[in-house]
């Protein structure tokens, strides 16, 4: 029997709540599936600063290297500053295991309501493709001539060749298996040096893809148009911070942040890849049993077909589409009254009906 070795790493907040139900889900999803898990759990976390100054370990890295894959709750949580919470922890995960795609998808589901009138369940349907290891996003700068009026800090951000080729190529390929449709997100209007860089590789990556369509806005427009027009979506291609606002956006206008789900992937497999929702922590929930576990779960989905399980990753899916068209066992954040446990049995109870191990044998 197959097993998997992965790192369970539940964070802060509502991660300590909806990490353990997800475990169980893809505890239940191996038993179908015939193969199995080792789970090695990790106490990375504010607490943990609190009590050593340090998120994790100095040979954190390491421990984890070998893994086979890596679940993650939410980091960040009051007292700690989160620049020094997520650069203690996430961000060195996703750079040091070269995960440079953070793939989030934007899926409206049936049962959920859109804030948006008049959007059916599947007329938005696409993945926003986020740049997920430098950009905006970079340990470089400073600041100076501290305390007087002089006083100013700077940022820089990177944007190499190979990081937005890669990433770039990974959204063409992704929607080579869907519409053959991407679109880049940009603001080379106003950003004089990174973004009409970001256009130029963007504009060369797309003539490897004859036959595609392609398109490009300005990140200020593309916000506008994920409200008003979502359905023009099939893959959007995204530098690190457009793509982090893209994929809050995205998964507010298709009902809730706490159903959204997420892949840190290093496509290359050398290092492991790391399953995470998009949301945070939420201290304001957190202890509760408020936290809505399908962002958490539907991440464990996305691990699985990592994993080339995809007869379990289906079926996780399908059972969460399941349970939301039926409205059971909802969370608050989705219209219901159950609790982050009672959301979780509800996929877990729906899973053995949506397992069809026949169909996807030759990719499991
Ligand atoms: P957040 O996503 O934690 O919360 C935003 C709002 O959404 C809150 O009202 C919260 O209650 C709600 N929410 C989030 N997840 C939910 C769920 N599963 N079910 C129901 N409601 C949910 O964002 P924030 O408040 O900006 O951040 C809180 C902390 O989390 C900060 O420290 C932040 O840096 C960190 N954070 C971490 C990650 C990550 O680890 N990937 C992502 C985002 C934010
Ligand atoms: C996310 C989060 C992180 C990010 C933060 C907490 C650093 O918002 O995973 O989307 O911006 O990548
Ligand atoms: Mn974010």
């Amino acid at each position: 029997m197959k097993k998997y070795s992965v790192a369970a790493i539940p964070g802060d907040g509502i991660g300590n709540e909806v990490v353990p139900e997800g475990q169980k889900v893809m505890e239940a999803a191996a038993r179908l599936g015939g193969f199995s898990f080792d789970w090695t759990h990790y106490d990375w976390s504010c607490e943990r600063f609190a009590k050593t100054g340090a998120m994790m370990p100095e040979d954190g890295l390491d421990q984890i290297r070998n893994k086979d894959a890596i679940y993650l709750g939410a980091v960040g949580f009051p007292g700690v500053p989160d620049h020094v919470s997520l650069w203690g922890l996430l961000i060195p995960i996703r750079r040091g295991f070269h995960q440079y795609v953070n793939l989030r998808p934007v899926k409206l589901l049936k049962g959920i309501e859109s804030p948006l009138k008049g959007r059916e369940a599947g007329s938005i349907d696409f993945y926003v493709v986020r740049e997920n290891n430098e950009g905006e996003y970079s340990s470089i700068g400073g600041r100076l001539y501290d305390g007087s009026p002089d006083e100013l800090v700077m940022q820089q951000s990177i944007f190499t060749r190979r990081g937005c080729d890669r990433v770039m190529r990974y959204a063409f390929e992704l929607a080579k298996t869907r519409k053959k449709h991407v679109t880049s997100a940009t603001k080379s209007n106003g950003i004089s040096h990174t973004m009409p860089y970001w256009d130029e590789r963007f504009a060369a990556i797309s003539t490897e893809y004859p036959g595609f369509k392609t398109d490009q806005f300005h990140i200020d427009i593309l916000t506008a148009h994920f409200v008003r027009n979502p359905d023009w979506f099939d893959v959007v291609v995204a530098s690190n911070l457009f793509g982090d606002i893209l994929s809050d956006l995205g998964p507010a206008v298709v009902g809730s942040i706490g159903i959204a789900a997420g892949a840190n992937i290093n496509p290359e497999k050398d290092y492991p890849s790391m399953f995470e929702p998009v949301h945070g922590s939420a201290p304001d929930i957190a202890g509760k049993g408020l936290a809505d576990p399908i962002g958490q779960i539907w991440s464990g989905a996305m691990m699985l077909r990592h994993l080339g399980e995809e007869a379990a990753a289906r079926a996780v899916e399908d059972a969460i589409a399941d349970v939301l068209a039926r409205g059971e066992a909802l969370t608050p954040d989705l219209g219901g009254k159950a609790n982050t446990r009672e959301l979780a049995d509800a996929i877990t109870a729906a899973l053995p009906a949506h397992f069809k191990a026949d169909k996807f044998a030759a990719v499991s």
